[in-house]
């Protein structure tokens, strides 16, 4: 089974794929680390954000060895990946190893922007988590604040808008709900309550799966 996650930065998104993924046995893939760690990376050498090539070999060569989740979440990391993720030749280089992972025999869990739309269309579940932006700002501010980061609320607020706009403008692969994909709003949810709804909605897809033996 293929469940694909997709929703807006701090939404709950990676909370709900990391449960599901642990409760049904699926595989994990958090394409948010691709983009970031490409941003990282490009940061670091301080390549040029509008040379898609130099973007794009990045991106084809990833390695995670050395990098710490700290690190690729930081604010900034968090900018540098929405503006990799613009550039149609960075999301070309990525495409394969989204699919080969999601296509692995038993199946996968991915979440990102485009999981139910470009990577992974024939996905069996496809969820899109939203919260308003005060919510969301307010989830990832604590986060980041707690990690020694010192930005303000309005900042955190400011910039996610501006994350957000960017994700739903690009050209190639917007951010944007499949349109047979199930809606959480989870501003008002806890944690659990947002894992009940998305494990109903795989059920609600297992149960109208036509077993193996074809029974
Ligand atoms: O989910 P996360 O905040 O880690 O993603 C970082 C950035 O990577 C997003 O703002 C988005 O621009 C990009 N992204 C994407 N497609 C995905 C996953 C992430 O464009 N499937």
């Amino acid at each position: 089974m293929i469940i694909a996650i997709d929703g807006t930065l701090a939404s709950g998104k990676g909370t709900i794929a990391r449960q599901l993924s642990a409760e049904y046995g699926l595989p994990y893939m958090d394409t948010g680390q691709l983009y970031r760690l490409t941003g990282l990376i490009a940061l670091a050498a301080e390549v040029d954000f509008d040379d898609a090539q130099a973007l794009a070999d990045i991106a084809e060569s990833l390695n995670f060895q050395g990098y710490t989740d700290d690190e690729l979440r930081t604010a900034e990391v968090g900018q540098a990946a929405s503006k990799v993720a613009a550039v149609p030749e960075v999301r070309a280089a990525l495409l394969n190893l989204q699919r080969r992972f999601a296509l692995q025999p038993g199946g996968a869990v991915l979440d990102g922007r485009d999981i139910g739309t470009v990577i992974c269309p024939e996905a069996d579940v496809k969820l899109w988590i939203d919260a308003s932006v005060e919510a969301r700002a307010l989830r990832r501010w604590k986060e980041l604040v707690s990690k020694g980061e010192t930005l303000t609320l309005d900042e955190m607020i400011s910039q996610l808008k501006e994350r957000d706009e960017r994700d739903k403008s690009r050209k190639d692969a917007p951010m944007v709900a499949a349109a047979d994909a199930v809606l959480i709003d989870t501003t008002h949810l806890s944690i659990d309550a947002a894992v009940d709804k998305a494990r109903a909605v795989v059920e609600a897809a297992l149960a109208k799966k036509p077993t193996p033996s074809g029974d």
